[in-house]
């Protein structure tokens, strides 16, 4: 049997240690591995490799993915879908892993149904896919995320000024509110629970009237534009306050212990799915114990992220 692997979408740390683990997993299995360049581009493009043990040594430590990663223009159309799916054929290749976000999951979906067996890994440090507790390479940002808190909060309470933080998360506030809870920050805004300009101002007035002055507010991008809360901050308070967009560094560095050990097992998961003939399901993780589901639950099925939401909030 023969399988391939690629990752696709924003690169998420830990995409090397899936790559690694699907490699291993699939030589005790006897399934011989390819590595597909540049995601769905490189399906089309026919930049399909055999993987070797060898090949994937030492590399779950590496932060990124070698095999690279794009978002496909040509993949969008039917053609593209068409050429790849052909490719894989050609080389008798049955079964396909696809590591990364919602987006990627619904080119797996359209593979699927052109008669490629396909299996999701969630690769995205977002942390918007309903179905999972975790995605992989969450938790390696959310670190990245506390070290650069820390460090603002130094040169904060030296100067006594606030820092506005901008984290990444596209439309989740995963990223932010485990952050500003783990990095005790002050205020925090997500599009789940966005607050007005007129809202954070106040509490960081109050804040400030209690002693208070280097205060945190982590924000999800997207939701406003920094410099303009900013300056409505500074005019109705008549005060400095700084702004931070951590931006790429999050997406990467080093995979933690914890992004590593999921990608292990939920790559082995992959593979017995792969082995067992299966296909169109995605692999996550809830309460603790690796799952797989249907592409088309990945966002329906809800694990009820608003109690954990009103939960952590207590702790701000
Ligand atoms: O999905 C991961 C992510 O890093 C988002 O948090 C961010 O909004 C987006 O990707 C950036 O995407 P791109 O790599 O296309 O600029």
């Amino acid at each position: 049997m023969k399988i391939a692997i690629l990752t696709s979408g924003g690169d998420s740390p830990g995409m090397n240690a899936a790559i690694r683990a699907v490699v291993i997993a699939s030589n005790y299995n006897g399934i011989e591995v390819y590595g597909v360049k540049r995601g769905f581009q490189g399906l089309i493009e026919n930049d399909i490799f055999p993987l070797s043990m060898n090949d994937v040594d030492n590399i779950a430590e590496l932060g990124g993915t070698i095999l690279k990663s794009a978002r496909s223009k040509e993949f969008m159309e039917e053609k593209g879908r068409d050429k790849a799916a052909e490719n894989l054929k050609k080389q008798y290749i049955k079964g396909l892993i696809v590591i990364g976000g919602d987006g990627s999951f619904r080119g797996a979906e359209k593979l699927n149904k052109l008669g490629i067996n396909v299996i999701g890994l969630p690769g995205t440090i977002d942390n918007d896919l309903a179905y999972t507790n975790f995605s992989i390479g969450f938790d390696t940002a959310l670190n990245t995320v506390l070290e650069n808190i820390s460090k603002i909060k130094d040169t904060g309470s030296s100067h006594e000024k606030g820092t506005i933080v901008e984290v990444m998360g596209r439309h989740c506030g995963d990223l932010a509110l485990f952050s500003a809870i783990a990095g005790a920050a002050e205020i925090i805004s997500t599009p789940e629970k966005k607050l007005s300009f007129e809202t954070i101002t106040d509490k960081l007035k109050t804040n400030i009237s209690k002693g208070k002055s280097d205060n945190i507010i982590i924000i999800t991008e997207r939701i406003y534009d920094i410099e303009e809360l900013r300056t409505f901050i500074e005019k109705k308070l008549n005060l400095g306050i700084r702004t931070t967009v951590l931006g790429f560094i999050q997406r990467g560095g080093k995979p933690s212990g914890f992004d590593r050990l999921l990608a292990g097992k939920m790559s082995l998961r992959a593979v017995e799915l792969l082995k067992n003939g299966k296909s169109g399901r995605a692999v996550g993780i809830r309460d603790n114990r690796i799952i797989d589901v249907p592409f088309e639950d990945v966002d329906k099925v809800s694990i009820n992220k608003s109690v954990e939401y009103e939960t952590l909030d207590m702790l701000l």
